[in-house]
């Protein structure tokens, strides 16, 4: 029988820990978090309802996102054992560039509703980390700002094709001025998504002060006083208008913009294209042939076509249609490491992230995006070992099926 004592104070305040008086309660926090999905927890009660319903939703039903989502949930990945994973080794040539891990952080809009700092930490996270970020049409930060935020990351800007193209012109002309190496051409927008969330909510750009509203104050009053003590959220490269976002795009965006608008992108950008938005096999092919560098098979992450094509279950048809040609890139509900190094298995060249780092950014700012990219690489690293894959290249060679095809 074992033989008791009192307990002592001093061992037990050493198992209790004591918190580290140098790390916030927030970086606490996140810390804590195992997933994406905790930090998704933690963003839900540090914003208001409408700000984390405007991240969160999608078209209508939202079933391009719920599919989105559960195609990774169907995908069965084959382990191999004895291989020596010993080195693992997570970086990639991502459009001519080296990055650390196979992502990209996706172009988002009106990004400093989500936190004060917006673009400004979401780019110097993805600077640290070593990996692109790229900046939205519909951003809140300038072109000139975000480069000053962080001068030695990889930016890309993201186009959208407006009415006024005197406007997207100086874009691109201030964007290569700035040493962003790459545009995202979104081609997934001829108008603006139908979203029920952000009608629900009355969400307008620029926010009002509703009745609701000032009741949400009493519930997230940090938030708030960010929002009223720094700049005014307008968009940076676009005049605000009432309206929700979906509205705001339907009025600018331009519907008649065809393949031969190339051509036109061409004469005023001298970097590399990715188009984004692209969703059959036919428009990958149609795509690649214009000569571009790349595509992301997107459905926008389910915000614009509700019922929408799923882009992991088109994703192996259409690397076999243009894989050689073309980097192809998908992204819509990737929410770990595995759903990463699936898209991988699958033949992707990388994935683009969103909602993931919006989560981490609504949670702590650039501490939570940077939680999110240190989440996504241990359990891309971890997922690579356990499936016997040392490199990128070998992850694109993994055994992997889609369980219910
Ligand atoms: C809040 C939010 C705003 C977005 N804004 C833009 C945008 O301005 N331009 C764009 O090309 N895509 C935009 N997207 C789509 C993303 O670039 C990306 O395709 C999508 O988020 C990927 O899906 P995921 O969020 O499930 O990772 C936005 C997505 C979200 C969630």
């Amino acid at each position: 029988m074992s033989s008791r004592r009192v307990p002592r104070i001093p061992e037990i305040l050493e198992l209790i820990g004591r918190p580290d008086p140098l790390r916030s309660s927030i970086q606490r926090r996140l810390d804590r978090c195992a997933g994406v999905v905790d930090v998704r927890s933690l963003a839900r009660r540090r914003v208001p309802g409408a700000v984390f319903d405007y991240v969160d939703g999608a078209a209508m039903s939202e079933s391009s996102l719920r599919r989105a989502r559960l195609a990774f949930r169907e995908v069965e990945l084959t382990p191999r054992v004895l291989r020596d994973v010993s080195g693992v080794d997570t970086t990639t040539q991502i459009l001519g560039g080296v990055s650390s891990l196979p992502i990209a952080l996706a172009p988002t809009g009106f990004t400093r509703m989500m936190h004060h700092e917006g673009e400004s930490a979401v780019v110097s996270a993805a600077g640290a980390a070593g990996i692109p970020y790229a900046l939205s049409t519909l951003g809140t930060t300038s072109i000139e700002d975000v480069a000053s935020a962080a001068p030695s990351a990889r930016r890309w800007f993201q186009l959208y094709i407006t009415r006024d193209r005197s406007q997207a012109e100086d874009l691109l002309a201030r964007a290569a001025g700035h040493g962003y190496d790459t545009l995202i051409l979104t081609v997934d927008t001829p108008v603006g998504g139908i979203r029920y969330r952000e009608i629900r909510q009355g969400l307008t750009i620029p926010p009002r002060l509703s009745m609701g509203a000032l009741a949400d104050i009493a519930l997230h009053p940090r938030w708030w006083m960010n929002a009223v003590t720094t700049e005014p959220l307008t968009f940076a490269s676009m005049a605000s208008t009432d309206g929700t976002v979906g509205d705001l795009l339907s009025r600018v965006l331009d519907p008649s913009v065809t393949g031969d608008d190339l051509a036109w992108i061409r004469e005023h950008w001298s970097g590399r294209i990715l188009v984004k938005g692209v969703q059959s096999v036919e428009d990958a092919r149609l795509v690649a042939d214009l000569g571009v560098d790349g595509i992301v098979l997107s459905n926008h992450g389910g915000r614009q076509v509700d019922l929408g094509t799923v882009p992991l279950e088109l994703l192996p048809r259409v690397v076999d249609a243009v894989g050689g040609k073309v980097q192809v890139a998908i992204d819509g509900g990737i929410l770990s490491g595995a759903d990463v190094v699936a898209s991988l298995a699958f033949g992707a060249d990388f994935v683009l992230v969103g909602r993931a780092y919006l989560y981490g950014l609504m949670a702590g700012g650039q501490s939570g995006v940077a939680r999110i990219i240190e989440i996504l690489h241990k359990e891309i690293r971890t997922t690579m070992q356990l499936i016997g894959v040392s490199t990128i290249a070998e992850s694109r060679e993994a055994q992997v099926r889609l369980r219910s095809s």
